[in-house]
């Protein structure tokens, strides 16, 4: 564990030094799982790199693909609050790191993105056929490394790696479906990206010792950061920049996925336009961002999302109450903001 940096110490989220609540990245590198980040990072690299000799530059491209390490940070922070990191913790969040990588190598493939994490996606770098065996390849080395720990991690994990990918799949299948409902919608995040946030809620909290009753509330907290974390992140691809987000955006109308401000605009709208906007949606093309964005703006839907996004930010943050007060907690408070104002 490493030392608490003064500017970290005690008291709630809203005391917190102002870099440390704007983002993750303070926190990692001076907060009180900084270690274990590092740690989990070394597993990470340690496992790929077997593969360097055949395929050096793809294993050279990922150990400098970095992103905001929210799943680790959340797996170390709620095993910190329930009693403190053990190496077990470590494994496994480098292995919900690395599945965490695979759906985005793959994702990137399904939205033809060509920049993630402010570098080139692989994707771009290496085309469809290496990007999908490699996003394979983390998967399985992401299972490896989860049977190391034990059976009841394999379990869990799998189990939720299953969610995450039929959410996924869902989304595909539903891809073009200009009726998509909220529900839907819901079904599609928490499948894609609530399940593992879940998870690491979770597997934090049982291999702390933690009784099955905080393990379920802190997987819920997971669980409602993930949904409120995705719902800002399609909010961001309708109205965030590609320099701040690190990320080609505007995928999810291009592959005509609707996300939540879409959805609610298309229900809110008088039928004809509501038709209109459907007709757009399908012609697609050069524009089309702003003419949505023109149709949200009508039927306050960017507001509507942003509450639903803030109303579960809020339930996260009732979770936490069970915990003992401390800067592991007051960082997952921090957490449950964060995950709705950032930029990227
Ligand atoms: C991107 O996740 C995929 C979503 C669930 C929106 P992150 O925004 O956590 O990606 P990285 O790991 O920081 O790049
Ligand atoms: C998240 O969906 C993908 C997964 C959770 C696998 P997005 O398609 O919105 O993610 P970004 O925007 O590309 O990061
Ligand atoms: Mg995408
Ligand atoms: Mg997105």
């Amino acid at each position: 564990m490493a030392t608490v940096s003064p500017a970290v110490t005690g008291g709630p989220a809203a005391g917190l030094d102002p870099a440390y609540r704007n983002g993750l990245k303070a926190a990692l590198m001076f907060g009180p799982i900084a270690s274990d980040i590092a740690e989990a990072e070394r597993i990470f690299d340690r496992t790929l790199a077997p593969h360097k000799g055949p395929f050096g530059p793809l294993v050279e491209h990922l150990r400098h693909y970095r992103g905001k390490r929210l799943r680790p940070a959340l797996l170390l922070l709620t095993a910190e609050a329930c009693g403190g990191v053990a190496p077990a913790h470590h494994t496994l969040a480098a292995a919900m790191e690395m599945i965490h990588t695979a759906t985005l190598v793959h994702d990137d493939v399904l939205d033809e993105a060509d920049v993630r994490r402010h570098a080139p996606t692989f994707r771009a770098g290496w085309g469809n056929k290496v990007s999908i065996l490699l996003g394979d390849m983390l998967f399985t080395h992401a299972f490896h490394l989860t049977s190391t720990v034990d059976g009841r991690a394999c379990q869990i994990t799998g189990e939720v790696t299953n969610r995450v990918c039929a959410g996924e799949l869902r989304q595909v299948t539903e891809r073009g479906n200009l009726e998509l409902s909220e529900a839907d919608y819901f079904a599609v995040i928490d499948g894609k990206t609530a399940a593992l946030t879940e998870c690491c809620g979770r597997l934090g909290a049982l291999y702390a010792g933690a009784s099955e009753e905080v393990a379920a509330k802190m997987a819920s907290y997971g669980r409602s950061v993930g949904l409120a974390f995705q719902i800002a992140d399609d909010l961001l691809d309708l109205t965030g920049t590609e320099e701040a987000a690190g990320k080609t955006l505007g995928t999810d109308l291009e592959q005509q996925k609707l996300t939540l401000p879409v959805i609610h605009c298309l229900n809110r709208l008088p039928a004809g336009e509501a038709a209109k906007l459907r007709d757009l949606i399908r012609a697609g093309g050069e524009g089309l961002g702003a003419r949505v964005l023109q149709a949200l703006e009508k039927t306050q839907s960017v507001t509507y999302a942003k509450r639903r996004a803030e109303e579960l930010s809020r339930s996260a943050r009732q979770e936490l109450e069970c915990l003992p007060r401390g800067d592991a907690r007051s960082i997952l408070e921090a957490v449950t903001e964060w995950s709705i104002r950032r930029e990227k």
